[in-house]
């Protein structure tokens, strides 16, 4: 299911970048205002929707199983709720595209329904791991087919789940958000405790959406048989998307760079810290009243282009970076120095297996590395070559060579970059805005 008909970009070597803008609206939280949206009792209206692939996958899923979503405009949706046990079945499978947060907590969402379902995606999709999420909600007593671990993913739902204490073997928003979810209509507590923070996102929405949710000491816990009120949500611009033009302005915005009403969950902003340890010149200007247990908190942030010295990294910033350490590992091949991230096997299953996917694009640019089971090992240099990168159909690994062409000597191009609509439609208009010379072929 790809959106956009772009599928290869060059890129002129060098240059600069500078301005102020911001980008589009947060993935995460896209997904999962439409999805607790349809949940409640009443109209959700959520603004600064990201209207890419994956969130749109995710609507036409919800619209299949019986929920009226309206789109004022491209930003706005309204979402009249089906309230508790309100959803009904979908005639066909339904088909969630690129998007492996939509499967995941669908299966949440569905398992415990008094229907059957079946998940599919793309080629992409349908090579994810999805025992993740299906071991746990069998301890909860559902019904879940795979095939081999992977989609399609046939749901016999089962309204009568019961909360369990778990404690996730990675730590992952998607699983610990699809047990919360199931946990929702469960009989009884359903525990949850992760090896190390991961996002946020759906503890504090749920919050908004009027649900008791203590957390204590890494334990978040939730009693089954609660109702969702709806509300407003106003979902601020994505980090992950952000987190591109950060790297381009610590490479190459002499003149600075100015993010605007960026998503700064601590839970997301690993990225930050990993280029403050770098040596980077980055400010964050927090929003006012942005703050509470049950909001996302929202800032500009300045950055301005300076020289970077290699790190190893923190272990516990990894889950906080995992969505950005492609475009993390371009800042690390323009660094002074060794930069050595561990602790990241998780990038194996992704979109694409992508420590693979940045090994072999950094081996065109030139760039010293060796590629370890779990992360990587960088040696940074001043200039890039130049050379054609395969993205694998990986918006993320696209959009980060397309930073890298600002330390290259020679032109960049970039295949199969389609599936960038995913997550940031419109990349290629800001990022020309922003100074990079991107041409789409
Ligand atoms: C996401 C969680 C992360 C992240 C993904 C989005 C989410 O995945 O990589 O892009 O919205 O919950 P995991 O839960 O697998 O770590």
């Amino acid at each position: 299911m790809s959106a956009a008909p772009l599928r290869r970009w060059r890129l002129a070597p060098g240059g600069a970048v500078t301005g102020a803008f911001s980008v589009p609206g947060d993935k995460s939280i896209s997904h999962r205002a439409l999805m607790l949206g349809a949940l409640a009792e009443g109209q959700t209206r959520i603004s600064g929707f990201l209207a890419g692939e994956d969130c749109l996958a995710t609507a036409r899923a919800l619209a299949a199983l019986g929920v009226r979503i309206e789109r004022p405009s491209d930003t706005e949706v309204r979402v009249e709720g089906r309230g508790r046990g309100g959803l009904a079945p979908s005639s066909a499978p339904l088909d969630l595209g690129n998007a492996g947060t939509a499967m995941r907590l669908m299966m949440g969402v569905l398992a415990p329904q008094s229907f059957d379902s079946t998940l599919i995606g793309d080629a992409s999709l349908m090579r994810r791991p999805m025992e993740r999420v299906a071991e746990p909600l069998r301890e909860m007593g559902a019904r879940i087919d795979t095939q081999q671990g992977r989609p399609p993913v046939r749901i016999h739902g089962t309204p009568h789940l019961t909360g369990i204490t778990y404690k996730l073997p990675v730590a992952s928003a998607q699983v610990k958000s699809a047990l919360l979810l199931a946990g929702l209509s469960a009989s009884g507590r359903t525990e949850l405790t992760e090896p190390a923070p991961s996002r946020d996102h759906t503890e504090r929405m749920l919050r908004a959406f009027g649900v008791r949710l203590p957390q204590e000491r890494g334990v978040v816990s939730l009693e089954g048989g609660q109702s969702l009120r709806a509300t407003t949500v106003a979902v601020p611009a994505d980090f992950s998307s952000a987190a591109f033009f950060l790297v381009a302005g610590v490479l190459a915005a002499v003149d600075g760079l100015r993010l605007t009403n960026i998503g700064v969950n601590p839970t997301r902003t690993g990225l930050l810290e990993l280029l403050q340890l770098m040596g980077a010149d980055v400010r964050v200007l927090p929003h006012p009243g942005t703050t509470g247990h049950d909001v996302e908190p929202v800032a500009d942030i300045e950055v301005r282009a300076g020289t970077l010295r290699g790190i190893t990294v923190p272990a516990a910033l990894v889950p906080l970076a995992i969505d950005e350490l492609p475009v993390f590992f371009i800042a690390a091949a323009a660094a002074s120095g060794e930069t050595l991230v561990r602790g990241a096997g998780e990038l194996r299953v992704k979109e694409s297996d992508r420590l693979a996917a940045m090994a072999a694009g950094l081996g065109v640019l030139g760039v010293e590395h060796e590629l370890l089971p779990d992360g990587m090992r960088i040696r940074g240099r001043a200039e890039f070559s130049g050379g054609v990168i395969d993205s694998l159909g990986d918006h993320r690994i696209a959009m980060a060579f397309a930073i890298a062409a600002l330390r290259a000597r020679a032109p960049v191009e970039i295949a199969d970059v389609a599936n960038v609509a995913t997550s940031f439609p419109g990349f290629e208009e800001c990022a020309r805005r922003a100074g990079l010379g991107l041409t789409t072929l």
